[in-house]
């Protein structure tokens, strides 16, 4: 058995819960930062964390020096769509001259420019491309991240999304999570027909996927430009029956019933809420359903910010990622969306920890075992260069991780 002290760091911020695995409300602002202590890896879980001072070196064989660094818990993405190809760049010009981003998809831009990229790409080529989007997020400190498929719109597209997501999985040390969703956009070719690819998505992709295990969550994007809430329904009740877990994209730009088809279905999260209806907000303050917010995409689309105080206030489980994407927030920075949402959506510095760790975990439905730094969880960690964890949030647009650990092994060191 291998027994690793991860050793003498300036501070270990927990995140602890009690064993309860989540926090809401006003306990997201508690993140349990102890000093003088030391990790006890024992294989790839944690073990136990000692008073630094006392601890007896004979009885581990592999040490980390830690001196001068902050451990977190390993940071989870838990909402991207990093498997894309192509450039939007000339759409990003195009919104700084004042086009909108929905006129764009109107037009059959946005997501479907995507959608050609990626359907002219090869299993190899798309690898090629991701790679490196991965080791970003490594880099950073994080050790789990959800990927979702999304611009295949075709069955035999996204297979290939989803198989290039899981073999990555495969060839990375971290954790990497598998979403279906189909349900992103119209296709060209069903524009007109729309119930004609929802019959595509219920009857071939997700039967297929579920069975194949190419996916664990079923995704879907409610909105005027998208999904109908009907529509997204229908998609829900069968990827439920297939045994997919529930995600969806709602209340972005417009309030058209997603929210309550979402919760409806036990939604693991719902994602984006922007402009959520006030007397929507109590709702999540009384369900397990994760409020994912992306505030990288109202900095992008210069667009309004998710309620973040109401919804705390409201003793909502708030989940914070990235969303990085080609259209609507081509940002990869986890600690920059932190930033953000300390300084745009009000949340403190606590409270984007808690929301890029343990909540995130929530969000992915892996809570029990990572996100927070209790015995027994997965030895997951991400430190940072500081003795003081504001750093993370205050060093806007810096990356301050030095070393990432996945299972109890270094996998990212600079
Ligand atoms: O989460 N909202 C829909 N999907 C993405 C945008 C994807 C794109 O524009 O390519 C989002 O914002
Ligand atoms: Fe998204």
């Amino acid at each position: 058995m291998m027994k690793t002290l991860l050793f003498n760091p300036s501070a270990i911020v927990t995140v602890d819960t009690s064993g309860k695995n989540f926090k809401r409300g006003k306990e997201l602002s508690e993140i349990g930062c102890i000093y003088e202590h030391s990790i006890f890896i024992e294989d790839d879980l944690i073990a136990d964390i000692l008073p630094t001072s006392s601890i007896d070196k004979n009885k581990f064989n592999k040490f980390i020096d830690a001196t001068g660094k902050t451990i977190l818990p390993g940071l989870i993405e838990c909402h991207t769509h990093t498997a894309f190809a192509g450039s939007r760049a000339d759409e990003f010009r195009q919104k700084l001259s004042g086009v909108g981003y929905e006129e764009i998809a109107k037009k059959g831009g946005g997501i479907n420019t995507t959608v050609k990229a990626v359907r002219s790409s090869s299993f190899e080529d798309l690898v090629n491309i991701i790679k490196p989007r991965i080791e970003h997020f490594i880099s950073q400190g994080i050790t789990t991240v959800e990927i979702k498929s999304g611009y295949g719109l075709n069955f035999e597209n996204e297979r290939k999304l989803l198989q290039i997501i899981n073999f990555l999985n495969e060839i990375y040390p971290i954790d990497i999570v598998p979403t279906f969703l189909g349900a992103h956009a119209f296709p060209p070719e069903f524009i007109n027909n729309h119930q004609g690819y929802v019959d595509e998505i219920v009857n071939k992709m997700i039967p297929h996927f579920a069975d194949q295990k190419l996916a664990e969550f079923c995704d879907g994007f409610c909105e005027a430009t998208a999904f109908s809430a009907n529509e997204i329904d229908e998609i829900f009740s069968t990827a439920d029956k297939h045994g997919l877990k529930l995600k969806l994209h709602t209340e972005q730009f417009n309030s058209i019933g997603g929210l309550d088809v979402a919760l409806k279905h036990k939604a693991v999260s719902v994602d984006h809420l922007e402009v959520i209806k006030d007397e929507d907000i109590p709702k999540l303050g009384k369900t397990d359903t994760v409020s994912v917010l992306l505030p990288g995409v109202s900095f992008f689309l210069n667009h309004t910010y998710a309620p973040a105080r109401k919804l705390i206030e409201k003793n909502g489980l708030i989940a914070l990622a990235t969303d990085f994407n080609p259209g609507s927030s081509h940002i990869s920075s986890l600690s920059l969306i932190m930033s953000i949402a300390a300084l745009k959506m009000k949340m403190t510095i606590e409270e984007t920890i808690s929301a890029v760790t343990i909540n995130s975990a929530k969000a992915l439905c892996r809570e029990k075992s990572i996100g927070s730094i209790e015995i027994g969880k997965k030895a997951d960690f991400a430190l940072f260069n500081t003795s003081d964890y504001a750093d993370i949030v205050y060093s806007i647009g810096s990356n301050l991780n030095s070393m990432t650990i996945k299972d109890g092994i270094v996998i990212y060191q600079n």
